[in-house]
């Protein structure tokens, strides 16, 4: 029987940008997926209690209606995340954090894909976006971090420091990443803690992949030791994933509650900035969307 949490959120929510939601699968890697998680599959959550319950807290926020009708008639989505009453307690469950296939990441991963998970503008728009964002080329003493990197990570064009690490999952395509100069392969879902020195970034990207992190607290903590005061974190997505991957929440709410989503973990992590959202969808409803949710280590922190 469908969920109706899926069409709750879908009339009060809605998707941003109207283009359907497209998997990053082929046919056959799906079928494999499900072919190997047949058997380790959990019970899938049912969502509409947990759900319900959780974005309840904000629906009932005087200001929350009109800021989601308001993001999705201006196609902005910038006031999603101002002025937010997060509750107290952290609002999720174990349940938001499981996948529809929960075998390793490493072997999801094991062969390279060589290939964009977003079309080209929504590429170009994210470059464009990090030209303004980044600190300027060939800055001495200034380090990046591209987290869930490939072999792409949509820098712009000859942009160098003399530090920029990698972390991903699948090494060949590290390897062929031309802009990092270092890498590491680490499932942050089995090992959530960065292996780098506290206060080491200026900024830390993270490219269409906060949505496979089962543990995001727990990296978002480690992003927040690891940058250093005033560094920024950039956490971009579209409506695009291996959704076999992506986590419950995720999969079962649409582009505005995934912005909510990311600015949450930001908060409950704790010694960030309020974070903020961006939409940089380049021509709404005809490719990909992008946005972005954004945030600064505190200074003092
Ligand atoms: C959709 S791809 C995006 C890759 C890249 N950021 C880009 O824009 O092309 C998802 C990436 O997330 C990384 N990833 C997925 N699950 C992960 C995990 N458990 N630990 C670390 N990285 C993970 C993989 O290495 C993979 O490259």
């Amino acid at each position: 029987m469908a969920n109706r949490f899926p069409n709750i959120l879908q009339n009060k929510f809605s998707s941003l940008h109207p283009k359907p939601s497209i998997s990053c699968f082929t046919g056959a890697q799906l079928s494999t997926t499900l072919k190997r998680s047949r058997n380790l599959r959990v019970p899938r959550r049912l969502v509409l209690g947990i759900g319900v319950s959780f974005w309840a807290q904000f629906m009932n926020m005087s200001a929350s209606n009109s800021i989601i009708a308001s993001a999705r008639t201006k196609g902005s989505v910038q006031q999603i995340l101002e002025n937010v009453e997060w509750p107290e307690q952290f609002p999720f469950k174990d349940e938001d954090f499981q996948r529809f296939d929960e075998s390793s990441d490493l072997v999801f991963y094991e062969s390279p894909r060589f290939v964009t998970h977003i079309d080209d503008p929504a590429i170009a728009a994210l470059t464009k976006y990090y030209k303004e964002a980044f600190p300027p080329s060939n800055t001495p003493g200034v380090a990046l971090l591209d987290m869930c990197s490939s072999w792409v990570s949509h820098f712009p064009v000859g942009y160098k420091q003399e530090r920029i690490a990698g972390m991903g999952l699948n090494e060949e395509e590290l390897k062929a990443n031309k802009v990092l100069t270092e890498y590491v392969v680490q499932d942050l879902n089995t090992n959530p803690k960065l292996p780098f020195e506290d206060n080491s970034f200026d900024v830390i990207t993270n490219v269409v992949s906060v949505d496979y992190l089962t543990k995001p607290i727990q990296v978002f903590k480690e992003m927040h030791r690891v940058l250093k005061p005033g560094g920024k974190a950039i956490m971009s997505f579209s409506n695009r994933c291996f959704w076999t991957k992506a986590i419950s929440i995720w999969t079962s709410t649409g582009d505005a509650d995934h912005v909510m989503i990311v600015g949450a973990y930001f908060h409950y992590a704790g010694g960030f900035e309020p974070p903020q959202a961006v939409d940089i969808s380049p021509n709404p409803g005809r490719s990909d969307p992008m946005y972005i949710v954004h945030s600064r280590k505190l200074a003092t922190a």
